[in-house]
């Protein structure tokens, strides 16, 4: 049987970008800005994964969204565009250095008011949440090792309908290997293994950037 994929070349990941992304100029500018960071800039999610963020947020009428690792805020500008004007992201993230860059550009897309940047580990903001107060959309990212419990938390805070979309599920690739490379790459190992069989959710791994895996609270 002929292969049910196409491989990505690097032009043809530009042409996805070029045809599949409106990455406007304030997007280029913050990823422009995050490049100077270097080889950390890696975490920065793809254009194409932040345009198909806005889609989602917006189809399913999300207003309150959460989100695991800030970074430089790329991915919650994206979120927060796909959210009415009194929508609300919680975005969560340790590092000042990288909040700092995230709230300047947060002001100059203006949807600051959207957004709750909340400092501190991920988790323990996850476990001060009290549930009656679901969120419609969240975004997994942050501190890999932490996965397991993020999506137990991320599970229990989402409504009935709810979307999450987590992120780095191939691990550039490393999650097939016999003997994957890190703590981080085997516990993506063992999620993987479980949110497929996991019948609280519907789910579906796209091969986007280093793989998402959405899946609908049921
Ligand atoms: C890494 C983390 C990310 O969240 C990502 O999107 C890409 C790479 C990393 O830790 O290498
Ligand atoms: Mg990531």
């Amino acid at each position: 049987m002929a292969n049910k994929f196409t491989a990505l070349t690097p032009e043809l990941h530009d042409y996805v970008v070029e045809h599949g992304a409106r990455q406007d100029e304030l997007l280029r500018r913050l990823a422009a800005e995050t490049a100077e960071l270097g080889g950390i800039a890696i975490m920065q999610i793809a254009p194409e994964q932040g345009a198909l963020m806005t889609l989602l947020v917006r189809a399913i009428g999300a207003r309150r969204a959460l989100e695991l690792g800030t970074f430089t805020g790329y991915s919650a500008i994206c979120i927060a565009r796909g959210l009415p004007d009194d929508g609300r992201l919680v975005s969560c993230d340790v590092n000042e250095e990288w909040a700092g860059i995230a709230r300047r550009y947060f002001e100059q897309a203006g949807v600051a008011e959207r957004i709750d940047l909340r400092l501190g580990p991920a988790l323990e903001t996850l476990r001060a949440m009290p549930a009656d107060e679901p969120f419609d959309f969240a975004f997994i990212d942050a501190d890999k090792v932490a996965y397991l419990d993020y999506y137990e938390q991320t599970l229990r805070l989402l409504r009935p309908g709810g979307l999450a979309m987590i992120d780095n599920v191939l691990r550039g690739g490393r999650v097939t290997e016999p003997d994957p490379g890190d703590e981080g790459d085997r516990v993506l190992v063992e999620l993987n293994e479980r949110i497929v069989a996991d019948q609280r959710v519907d789910v579906a791994m796209v091969a986007v950037s280093d793989g998402i895996t959405l899946v609908l609270k049921r």
